[in-house]
């Protein structure tokens, strides 16, 4: 998607072998670029979100033994890289399912192929996480039309919770792929964009992309959503996924929940945009048995933000050593979820559709 006029995607590779990123911490402040090169770089990107978003943070993983296997392509490595990369953020799941394909694609190749092979194989994760999105934009993109239809308007509004936007992912967006679509398209769409403390993603990355790509949008505090729900100023909400059950429970940005119980009260449809690797085949229930981050407390008690002079600085918001809480996402039940956008089309959030996308997404149908 664009900056300033230029395309740009979140990860990228140049002269075959050089990672790049854009560096997320100090957007939309200021807007800088940085080359990954060793395990400790990739896993401090993921670590401390220089990266962020579920599929980036998975397609990002792929390059981090892309990197590491050019240094040193033994099994001590390969083994190596897997235990850092999975110590770095517990939540989303496209992490562990990058882990486990690049460590089974790997490990099946010569050692001394593996050097040469490894790069095809993450930048064929990074296209078809492109396309996944892509095709996330079409399918959502009829669910807007069909409220336009309905409503008999040009103009729909949309609120969205946290990033899911192409800085997530490595373009497109998820949450937002719809949004690009049905711009092109010709919907007149207006974005209610929730600002998603404490890491104020939806402030700090979610406006600038909307700005940069020209698509109407209001910022709003995170408790405004179902004001705005009651005074039907929603027509529909929008959301990403780090894991989804098989029952179809999703794990999102702390926050996502309460969207969709008041979404769930006011009768506004909310639909959750994934990519099929965010599904976690081995869970069916997700408030049980998906792990939620617990981030560092300090999140809480500060915001990052530019003073006058143009510093980006920190300031405390609570009394100093305020003890707070800080658990990263939760989780909305499959019962307030009206559907799932996948690259393979929009299901149900119950087993028997989700496992016709498993059909899908192994090449079994
Ligand atoms: O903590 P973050 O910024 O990595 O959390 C990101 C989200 O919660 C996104 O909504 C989710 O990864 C879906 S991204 C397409």
């Amino acid at each position: 998607m664009k900056v300033n006029g230029k395309n740009y995607t979140s990860i990228w590779v140049e002269d075959n072998n050089k990672v790049f990123i854009i560096d997320q911490r100090w957007l939309p402040h200021e807007f800088k670029i940085v080359e990954l090169k060793t395990i400790n770089d990739f896993s401090n990107a993921i670590k401390d979100m220089w990266v962020r978003g579920a599929p980036l943070i998975g397609v990002t993983t792929a390059f981090a033994f892309a990197k590491t296997m050019q240094l040193d392509s033994s099994n001590d490595m390969l083994n190596q890289t897997k235990s850092i990369l999975l110590s770095t953020r517990p939540t989303a799941v496209n992490l562990h399912w990058a882990v486990k394909k690049m460590f089974n694609f790997l490990i099946k190749t010569p050692i001394d192929h593996r050097a040469h092979e490894v790069f095809k194989k993450a930048n064929q994760i990074l296209s078809d996480d492109i396309y996944s999105n892509r095709k996330i934009g079409e399918h959502g993109f009829k669910i807007i039309e069909d409220i336009a239809n309905t409503k008999k308007t040009n103009s729909i509004n949309i609120l969205t919770h946290c990033n899911a936007g192409w800085l997530a992912t490595v373009d497109w967006g998820t949450a937002t792929s719809p949004i690009y679509f049905a711009k092109e398209k010709g919907i007149d769409v207006h974005v209610y964009v929730d600002e998603t403390r404490p890491r104020n993603q939806g402030a700090q990355l979610t406006t600038w992309e909307l700005f940069h790509n020209d698509i109407s949008h209001n910022l709003i505090v995170d408790n405004a959503g179902g004001h705005l729900m009651q005074h039907k100023e929603i027509d529909l909400v929008i959301v990403g996924s780090d894991r989804t059950s098989s029952t179809g429970d999703v794990c999102n940005k702390i926050g996502t929940y309460l969207k969709a119980l008041a979404a769930f009260d006011n009768n506004i449809p909310f639909y959750v945009a994934l990519p099929s690797s965010t599904i976690d085949w081995n869970i069916t229930d997700g408030i049980k048995e998906i792990p939620i981050e617990e981030r560092d407390p300090k999140e809480v008690n500060f915001v990052q933000g530019k003073d006058k002079n143009n510093n980006i600085i920190s300031v405390d918001i609570a009394p100093r050593g305020t003890k707070s809480r800080n658990p990263a996402f939760d989780v909305t039940p499959s019962r307030l979820v009206s559907g799932l956008i996948t690259e393979h089309g929009i299901c149900d959030a119950n087993y028997n559709s989700i496992k016709k996308i498993k059909n899908f997404s192994e090449g079994n149908l």
